[in-house]
């Protein structure tokens, strides 16, 4: 895929996620978001815990069934498809979640851990799948030692960056991070941000990035959504969000929040 192909690559319309409760209660996770993510483009969601962010993320990516409304990536509408007919798309679309443990079973190796999605998407299977490994690894900023090793050996920062190039196996367009980097030290945290935005440059990614560190999305984002309750309270640049924001609720968490 091509990060110079015109058009969004994602178009998001009325996305709604309701989740059935205990009693009958149902919890509207997310309501009526609408979006596009340009290509190439690092769209940040914000909002403080339980306002529907990692909902949303998995719900564009089908990983919890929406209850209404249209993903179209690059033109196709991911929601209209059967989960067969989805799967070709799944390896476009990759995420990155907070906890590196709950992607990377612990008694694997990195080895079988970076190369096992190439079983599900054959046609990505490289030819010397162990030097493949070890490219990738590379390329995350990890040696080539590491490989026969397991995420108990590694630390929170490695096991990230373990996950990071199981992503990059599949050739991603997307990927979609949810907190990537809160469960890790602050210096690792830098660390890994830095790896993050030099992928995105270099292999042309687009990225759909869940944080709830605003000083941490207004290093790494161009365009903001803010979300509360399930619904956007604000979206824009992610300079005009910061230097100006129209919203009640933007305005008190960027208040909340120090060092911006
Ligand atoms: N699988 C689920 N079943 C039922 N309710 C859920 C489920 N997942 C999330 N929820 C509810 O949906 C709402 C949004 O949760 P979500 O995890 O998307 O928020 P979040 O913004 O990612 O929060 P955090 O910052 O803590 O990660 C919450 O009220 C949550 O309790
Ligand atoms: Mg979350």
């Amino acid at each position: 895929m091509q990060a110079d192909q015109p058009g969004p690559v994602l178009e998001v319309r009325g996305l709604r996620t309701v989740f059935d409760g205990r009693g009958g209660r149902e919890t509207v996770a997310v309501d009526d978001a609408s979006f596009d993510v340009a290509p190439g483009q690092c769209l940040a969601v914000v909002g403080e815990s339980g306002s529907g962010k990692s909902t949303l993320a998995r719900s564009v990516l089908r990983l919890v069934e929406p209850t209404a409304g249209r993903v179209r990536y690059r033109g196709t509408d991911l929601t209209a498809l059967d989960r067969r007919a989805l799967r070709p798309y799944r390896r476009h679309l990759q995420m990155i979640f907070q906890d590196p443990y709950a992607s990377l079973h612990p008694r694997q190796s990195v080895l079988r851990l970076v190369s096992e999605p190439w079983r599900i998407h054959r046609d990505l299977m490289p030819e010397d799948p162990c030097a493949r490994v070890a490219e990738l690894l590379e390329q995350v900023g990890m040696p080539p030692a590491v490989i026969d090793m397991h995420p108990t050996q590694l630390s929170g920062g490695q096991r990230q960056r373990v996950a990071i190039a199981r992503a990059l196996g599949l050739e991603p367009d997307v990927l979609v991070l949810d907190e990537p980097v809160s469960a890790l030290d602050v210096s690792i945290q830098a660390q890994v941000i830095a790896l993050l935005m030099e992928l995105q440059q270099s292999l042309g990614l687009t990225y759909l990035f869940i944080s709830h560190d605003l000083a941490l999305v207004r290093l790494v984002a161009s365009e903001v959504i803010v979300m509360h309750h399930g619904v956007f309270v604000e979206t824009g640049t992610t300079e005009r969000v910061f230097e100006d924001p129209r919203d009640e609720y933007t305005r008190s968490l960027l208040a909340a929040s120090p060092h911006l």
